[in-house]
């Protein structure tokens, strides 16, 4: 039997550790639950756009929806925070959210990649971003993915201290951060998935399940 005859015909229903990822994101702040679905399809179209191969897309699909898990294990006051501007002190604790990903999710069988996703997806190519300041060389293919991912619907969508601009404005601000944010290639195909296949809705929110598996290449 071929391998891909053998995969689950839906992405994650096969996937036993989901209920109790659903179960994480039951307790997670509404924002963050439905920021991390989009996150994950936008990943997924641009990982399918630069042509990787089926299971990465899923590997990328699984560390889009999970890169901001471990905002769990922050404390109220910063989900509470209605300035743009945070303190040095909730920065530093911010900061510490890929590695509380991590330490949740260790046990669980994961491949590998996601992991690291999760872990990676605040570096930056110029090694300004977080928890390791990575170069643009060391970082995951699959993380920059993410980044880009996450920058674009952080912006365009309505945050408790700012209006969600709309993507002309999200375009130039990626652009901008091409060459030393974020990889000029990624940014280049992920303006042109969007412009060609538009942005992911609001609401009603997506079901990821079937979003990704209608996005699926392997079926
Ligand atoms: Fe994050």
């Amino acid at each position: 039997m071929d391998a891909a005859d053998s995969r689950p015909a839906s992405l994650f229903s096969e996937t036993h550790q989901l209920k109790n990822i659903d179960a994480v994101f039951g307790i997670m702040d509404f924002y963050t639950r439905d920021h991390a679905r989009r996150v994950a399809i936008y990943a997924m179209r641009l990982a399918r756009r630069v042509g990787l191969p089926p299971e990465e897309l899923e590997n990328i699909a699984l560390g889009g929806l999970l890169h901001d898990i471990g905002k769990v294990g922050l404390s109220p006051r910063i989900f509470r925070n209605k300035e743009a501007t945070l303190s040095a002190e909730m920065q530093e604790e911010i900061r510490q959210h890929p590695s509380i990903g991590v330490s949740l999710l260790k046990g669980i069988e994961f491949p590998t990649p996601v992991l690291d996703y999760v872990y990676y997806h605040h570096e930056r190519g110029d090694g300004s971003g977080y928890p390791c300041g990575l170069t643009a060389d060391k970082i995951p293919l699959g993380a920059k993915i993410i980044s880009v991912a996450d920058c674009f619907d952080a912006i365009t969508t309505d945050r408790s201290y700012q209006k969600g601009k709309n993507r002309k404005d999200a375009f130039a601000i990626l652009k901008k951060a091409r060459g030393n944010g974020f990889c000029p290639g990624l940014v280049e195909a992920f303006i042109e998935e969007v412009k060609e296949n538009g942005m992911v809705a609001i609401w009603p929110p997506r079901r990821l399940e079937s979003e990704l598996s209608a996005l699926s290449v392997h079926r």
